[in-house]
């Protein structure tokens, strides 16, 4: 995973400077991002920063206070129809009709974007295939679980053939087994060639999902300070010594950058290190010098490591 800090040629959606106010609440300041095509990318940011305003903007949906949005190349503002039909949208709160069947659902969003009925009918089931639910093709979406929701919204944006899903929050609220089965159908989606942005408060669920990050705090994306954070945060390995084995002595005398560990003895520590080259050299002498170390590794998640930090910054 990396994290943006320019805009690479050949993108999908360029935002630039966008903003956003609805009375006096500033709820986008100055959001900027990149999606390229075949990579998934995170917003990450706490509840009330601004990621359902920015991605509402993206997706032509809602008009920026300033700024520049460009969806393949068109502005979904002023090329309406032509720009929004490139992005296939995912809300974080499920609008659907309760009484109509999950085949119906989506033929009917196929007819809204002007398939032929046949072709609407076909699509839907090609897309209730693709996310895992022909076998609930009849059945109201009213019966269908959470995690089943999320995945028929997800094939309603996929009605459109959409070069761009913007998927608001998509992980939330899914149990375990859902949340891994929307993470292989996004890699998927990612490996046709669409640019995926999916935002989340919540860090570690979307680890393992996503290509790059932007990190949002408080109305403003984090660009490149960001960068140095993920960075740093991947260099911050926890050393954990058998009772009674001093790894705090062990570190301070290989003139380690290292902390202790809240709650726990000398035989445990946090350490930074330069890379993993870097953190087997260091397990290496820690073990030559007869300490019994049984656990060593990177710290919590890269990203959420790099969000905690920033946060921790902003305050
Ligand atoms: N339609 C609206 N009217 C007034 N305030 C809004 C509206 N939509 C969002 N806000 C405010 O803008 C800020 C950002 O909200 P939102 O984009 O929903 O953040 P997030 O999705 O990150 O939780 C919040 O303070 C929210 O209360
Ligand atoms: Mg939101």
């Amino acid at each position: 995973m990396t994290v943006q800090a320019e805009a690479p040629s050949g993108h999908a959606l360029h935002a630039q400077g966008v903003r956003r106010s609805f009375g006096s609440v500033q709820a986008v300041i100055n959001a900027s991002l990149t999606l390229t095509p075949g990579t998934v990318t995170a917003l990450i940011g706490p509840n009330g920063c601004g990621k359902t305003t920015l991605m509402l903007m993206l997706a032509g949906l809602l008009r920026p206070d300033g700024g520049t949005v460009e969806v393949l190349g068109h502005d979904p503002v002023t090329a309406g129809a032509v720009a929004r039909r490139g992005i296939g949208w995912m809300p974080d709160v499920l609008g659907m009709w309760d009484s109509l069947t999950c085949a119906e659902t989506l033929e009917t969003f196929g007819r809204a974007y002007g398939l032929p009925r046949n072709e609407a009918t076909e699509r839907a089931f090609a897309m209730l295939e693709k996310v895992h639910l022909a076998d609930l093709a009849a059945q109201p979406a009213r019966v269908l679980s959470r995690g089943q929701k999320q995945r028929l919204s997800l094939a309603r944006a996929l009605m459109g053939d959409p070069a761009v899903l913007i998927l608001d929050e998509p992980a939330s609220g899914l149990d375990p087994r859902s949340r891994i089965e929307l993470r292989d159908l996004v890699r998927a989606l990612a490996s046709e060639g669409r640019a995926v942005l999916i935002s989340s408060h919540v860090l570690s669920e979307l680890d393992e999902m996503v290509d790059e990050a932007v990190f949002m705090s408080r109305g403003v994306t984090l660009g490149e300070s960001a960068d140095a954070e993920v960075a740093r945060a991947r260099a911050r390995w926890r050393v954990t010594a058998l009772p009674g084995h001093d790894v705090h002595a062990a570190l301070s005398q290989a003139a380690r950058d290292w902390s202790p560990v809240e709650g726990a003895d000398a035989s445990v520590a946090v350490v930074h290190v330069a890379d993993a080259d870097d953190a087997a050299d260091l397990l290496a002498s820690l073990v030559g010098q007869g300490i019994r170390i049984s656990a060593f590794g990177p710290v919590g998640s890269a990203l959420e490591q790099a969000y905690l930090t920033i946060e921790q910054e902003r305050r």
